[in-house]
């Protein structure tokens, strides 16, 4: 497996390369990234994953200095997966100057996680469309954890007829539910035992609306009372149409409950698709 820090060494050994599939990522890789990577095998020979903990993405008030980097634990377990290129820049490498040029964002980034973290997908973007330019892959890979990343990378990619194909990956889920994410090391025992609760409260609404129940909002007070009962403070939790990724209307086939929510100090977030 190699290891490039800088664009050059990495663009050197891409150019003869004509199916590359890739694996963006933080770092801290556990076994949802793992499963981004094996998906990214099935579909090339040359599998590439970055590493970059993305100052931009981060609000001011955020968790960006205590983000968890384990790189070398993280170049083991894809060493061990066969993946081919490790791309790790640092922030000089990527942003030797100040990022100036930045996308305008279609109004959905500033529903949901945009809402509550202005700019996130600003700087998501930003990084995605950087490494697609410098990585030139056929195809992407990012996790349904974050879906509306996922959908707007998607239309970033149709709107800039950026020619790589995204895919999804499915989200992969502890043995209580609780799906699989870097900030779940924050989180105190307790708060461990009681995670798994966001996804049971989504998995109830999913339940209630595949048996006919088309009260969305009723559906989503109930669970935002339990958990905030339960001691969680709800950003949101809400019955949204998949493909728009607006709310959802009762005739609309195709949903996804999404929610964020805080335990503690920690932010998780969760969907299920219905
Ligand atoms: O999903 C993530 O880990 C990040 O948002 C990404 C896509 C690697 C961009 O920094």
């Amino acid at each position: 497996m190699k290891i490039s820090n800088d664009i050059f060494s990495l663009r050197d050994d891409l150019k003869n390369k004509n199916n590359v599939a890739f694996v963006p990522t933080m770092g801290n890789l556990h076994e949802g990234h793992l499963a981004l990577i094996k998906q990214a095998k099935q579909h090339a020979e040359y599998v590439v994953v970055s590493i970059f903990v993305n100052r931009l993405q981060f609000l001011p008030n955020e968790d960006f200095d205590q983000y968890p980097r384990t790189f070398d634990g993280d170049c083991d377990a894809l060493n061990k997966l066969g993946v081919n290129h490790v791309f790790a820049p640092n922030e000089e490498i990527l942003y030797p100057d100040q990022q100036e040029f930045l996308l305008t964002l279609p109004s959905i980034a500033d529903t949901l996680e945009g809402k509550f973290r202005p700019g996130f997908f600003c700087g998501v973007t930003t990084i995605v469309l950087k490494l697609f330019n410098i990585i030139q892959p056929q195809i992407a890979i990012f996790g349904k954890k974050d879906f509306q990343q996922l959908h707007i990378v998607k239309e970033m990619v149709r709107q800039l007829n950026i020619p790589i194909k995204i895919e999804g990956c499915e989200i992969i889920r502890a043995s209580d539910g609780l799906a699989l994410s870097s900030r779940n090391g924050y989180l105190t025992e307790n708060q461990r035992n009681e995670a798994c609760n966001l996804y049971h409260s989504l998995q109830k609404i999913k339940q209630e609306i595949n048996a006919g129940n088309k009260s969305f909002d009723t559906l989503q007070e109930a669970a935002i009372n339990n958990l905030s009962q339960r001691g969680w403070k709800i950003d949101y939790l809400t019955i949204q149409n998949r493909n728009t990724l607006r709310t959802a209307n009762i005739k609309d086939k195709n949903l996804i409950v999404l929610a964020a929510a805080w335990l503690g100090k920690t932010r998780l977030i969760d969907n299920i698709e219905i």
